[in-house]
This record gives structure tokens, C-alpha cells and sequence, in this order.
């Protein structure tokens, strides 16, 4: 049998070393900074009830129509890859009867979502998302809070030329009556669209503003604006938000144009992007979603919040990646001949060494590539280790503590190195 190439799948890749420290870096800033929010970690199932994100994401949505990775499981059911993780914290609200805690209830994440997409850079089919949901208040300032900590979120990961789009979609009335008056317009303007955006006039017509073909951007020129058909109510909330994002400095333009790719928002909508990202410029957005705990089933609830792809906030970022912590102890170790029989003196205590040290609080690491005591002084050097214990496995019990430092070294028995180790680190 002939082994094809086995490779990650398309549009997934593997997390490889620096790569790793720089997700987890990603996730101790966003844990610092929304746990300070009152936000606790949720954390909800890799896979869900299909017809969980065909009722909260919306049938009409790209996401829904060709992008989930759906299979059915042994026992029958209907199970979806989450694309997203909206609904799923929604369905999880209602489900531990969240409702009855105190509110606002404030949940957050750090997690792998999957869209069946075309892979490019910055867009993958696995990909992650550090994401914050606020449920259970109105209050035009958990709107603001909300946007004010991803902007801060990606300001302390440095996340190069960002900027903030910000719009109000207003109720599900004023919603619904917009859309007929942009489709009656869309239809005005039909022979100038592109095809796949007359197609979708009756389906999902806000999705037109997205386009990027001449025709549909002339004819969007002159559509009407939701911003000017907001409620009074809607319009007052919207006025609030923005007054309490100018009051924190945080600058935004007002993009009417702005819709999102999923269907529960309502009111307050956002996007930040990057200039330094080229064509997927979106690091991160969100936006209330009002009617969404009611659509899966729950008590009528608002929402507010927003999720940042780690992968987009890493390739639009700069910040400097935390340094392993530092070695304490390398031990090098070395058989009398190569037929020693097992088990070999010198290698149990050399494993012993380690072990005793890491239980005295030392980080230390062992030889474990057969290399020659030579090679083993220069590995430690590499790995920046302050001191390096020889055993040899001749002078039975004695072990060579070497100061990488200071460059001396002593003989001792092998029981009081970790002893000499942690007085020369000055922790006793
Ligand atoms: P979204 O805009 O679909 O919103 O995704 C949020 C972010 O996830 C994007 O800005 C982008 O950085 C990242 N992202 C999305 N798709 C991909 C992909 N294929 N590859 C790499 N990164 C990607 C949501 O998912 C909403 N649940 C946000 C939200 C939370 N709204 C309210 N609460």
C-alpha cells in the first residue's frame, strides 16, 4: 500500500512553537483584561444541534447556506462544526437558566470555530476566535464597554492601523420595513447589479453593501440609509453609545453601510479592522442581538457582544512573544561503556536528578539524545542553562556541578545538588 502525502486539510494548519506562545499570549491578555470586566471563561461543545445555527445565525446567511460543516453522528442526529459562537453561548444561557443569575450575565472565550470558506491568507476553515458576550441588559453602556475592551484588547497586542466602523441596524421593525424599502430600490436598479446580488434581492439584500463590483457600488451610492430610519427609541440608544465611546476617546466612523454576515443583530454594530491586513481586513466585530435568546427559546433577553480572530489579531500584530522561562539545572550524563546492561547507573540518576529538582521548584531538563558529553556542555549553552550537573556513572554517587556563569565548577555528591542549585539561584 502506497502512503499518500498526508497533509492538514486545506485551510487548516498546525500551531508550531513560537506560533503557540504567541495564541497563548493572545489569550492571558484577553483573560486579563475581561475577567477585569466582570466576563467569566465559558467554554461550550466543538459541535451543536445543526438546527442550533440555522434558527440563531439565519438561514438566509452565507454561513448557514454553504459554509457549515455539517455530518449526521451514529445515533441520526443533524450535528454541526460551530461557525461561530454566538448561539452557542445563547443556547447555553438558556439551557443552565442563566436568566435568574444576576445581570448582566458576562461570558467569554477563547476557542476553534470552522467555516466551509475559500482558504487565503487570514482566512481559514478552522480557524480561532477570542470572542465576549454581555447578556441580559440594554444598557447603552454595556454597548460602549463592550467595544471600548476589543479596541483595548487590540491596542495592548499592538495590532497595527485599526480602525473602528460603527453603525445601528435599529429594531427588528425598523429593520424589516428597510429592507422592503432597499429592495424596492434594488429593483429599481437591477440591470446594474451583478448577478449574484440580484439574485439575492428577495433573500438577503443587505448584502449588496458588500459588494465589490462597479455597478451594485453605483447603485448603492444612492440607497436609502438605515441610520435615517431608526426609531426614536432605537436612534436615543444609538446617540448614547456613541456619546459614551466619544467620552473614552475612542474614535470611530460612522459607516451606515456596515452589515454583518449573520442575521440576529439588532442596533449597535461594529467591525475593527486593519489596513495592515489586506483583503480580510476584519479583526474582529459584533453587535447586540436582542431577539436572539427568545429565537432559541429562552425568555426575552438582550445581548451585546463581539468576537476577534486570533489568527487575523497575529498577523496584524506586533507584540513581542514572552521568553520560556529560564533553565536551572541541565543534567549530563554519560554510560561506562556501550554495553552497560539496563538499567544504566548514570541514566536513573540523572533521572532522578531532574526529578528531584523540578519537586524542589527548579525547572530542569536531562540529555535524552545520546549525545557526547562534549555535545551535551553545548546543548545546555543553547538552552541557557545556569548551571550543568556530570554524572558519569564512575564515581558512583559523585556528580560534577558546573556554573555556566561564573564558569567554575565543584565536586560533589549527587544528593546535594539540587541543594547547591537552589542556594546558587539564591532561594535558600
Ligand atoms: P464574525 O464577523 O463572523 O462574527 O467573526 C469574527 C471574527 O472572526 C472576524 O472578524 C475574523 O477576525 C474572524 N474570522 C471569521 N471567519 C474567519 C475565517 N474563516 N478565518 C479566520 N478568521 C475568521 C462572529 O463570529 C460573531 N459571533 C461575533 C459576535 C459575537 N457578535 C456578537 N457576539
Amino acid at each position: 500500500v502506497s502512503a499518500a502525502k498526508l497533509q492538514a486539510p486545506r485551510g487548516t494548519h498546525d500551531v508550531l512553537g513560537p506560533q503557540a506562545a504567541a495564541r497563548e499570549r493572545v489569550e492571558s491578555v484577553a483573560r486579563a483584561l475581561l475577567e477585569g470586566a466582570g466576563y467569566e471563561r465559558i467554554e461550550t461543545p466543538t459541535f451543536e444541534a445543526t438546527e442550533l445555527f440555522a434558527r440563531g445565525v439565519g438561514a438566509s446567511t452565507d454561513i448557514v447556506r454553504k459554509e457549515m460543516y455539517t455530518f449526521t453522528d451514529g445515533g441520526g442526529r443533524s450535528l454541526t462544526l460551530r461557525p461561530e459562537g454566538t448561539a452557542p453561548v445563547c443556547r447555553a444561557y438558556v439551557e443552565h437558566g442563566m436568566h435568574k443569575l444576576r445581570q448582566p450575565v458576562k461570558l467569554w472565550y477563547a476557542s476553534s470555530f470552522f467555516r466551509y470558506e475559500r482558504a487565503q491568507a487570514g482566512r481559514q476553515r478552522q480557524f480561532w476566535q477570542v470572542g465576549a458576550e454581555a447578556l441580559g441588559s440594554e444598557e447603552p453602556a454595556v454597548d460602549a464597554e463592550s467595544i471600548v475592551l476589543l479596541a483595548a484588547l487590540l491596542a495592548e497586542l499592538d495590532v497595527q492601523d485599526v480602525r473602528l466602523r460603527l453603525s445601528s441596524l435599529g429594531g427588528p421593525e425598523a429593520r424589516a420595513e428597510y429592507r422592503e424599502r432597499l429592495q424596492t430600490h434594488l429593483r429599481a436598479h437591477a440591470e446594474q447589479l451583478a448577478p449574484e446580488v440580484r439574485e439575492r434581492i428577495e433573500l438577503n439584500p443587505l448584502r449588496a453593501f458588500d459588494s465589490e463590483h462597479p455597478g451594485t457600488r453605483a447603485a448603492m451610492a444612492t440607497a436609502p440609509s438605515l441610520l435615517e430610519h431608526l426609531s426614536p427609541a432605537d436612534a436615543a440608544h444609538f446617540a448614547e453609545v456613541r456619546a459614551l465611546l466619544e467620552d473614552a476617546g475612542v474614535a470611530y466612523e460612522l459607516d451606515p453601510t456596515l452589515v454583518r454576515g449573520l442575521d440576529y443583530y439588532t442596533r449597535t454594530v461594529f467591525e475593527l479592522t486593519s489596513d495592515a491586513l489586506g483583503a480580510q481586513s476584519g479583526v474582529g466585530g459584533g453587535g447586540r442581538y436582542d431577539g436572539l435568546v427568545a429565537e432559541l427559546g429562552g425568555p426575552p433577553t438582550p445581548g451585546m457582544g463581539w468576537a476577534a480572530g486570533i489568527e487575523r489579531i497575529l498577523l496584524a500584530g506586533r507584540a513581542p512573544v514572552a521568553a520560556p522561562p529560564a533553565l536551572d539545572l541541565y543534567v549530563a550524563w554519560q554510560v561506562q561503556d556501550d554495553v552497560e546492561p539496563a538499567p544504566r547507573p548514570a541514566a536513573r540518576a540523572a533521572f532522578k536528578l531532574v526529578y528531584q529538582a523540578r519537586q524542589a521548584g527548579l525547572t530542569a531538563q536531562m540529555e535524552q539524545a545520546g549525545r557526547s558529553l562534549k555535545s551535551q556542555l553545548g546543548q545546555a549553552e543553547r538552552l541557557g542553562a545556569r548551571y550543568v550537573a556530570i554524572l558519569d556513572g564512575v564515581s558512583a554517587g559523585g556528580a560534577v556541578l558546573r556554573d555556566m556563569q561564573a564558569r567554575t565548577q565543584q565536586e560533589l555528591p549527587a544528593e546535594t545538588v539540587v541543594h547547591a542549585v537552589l542556594r546558587g539561584r539564591g532561594a535558600l
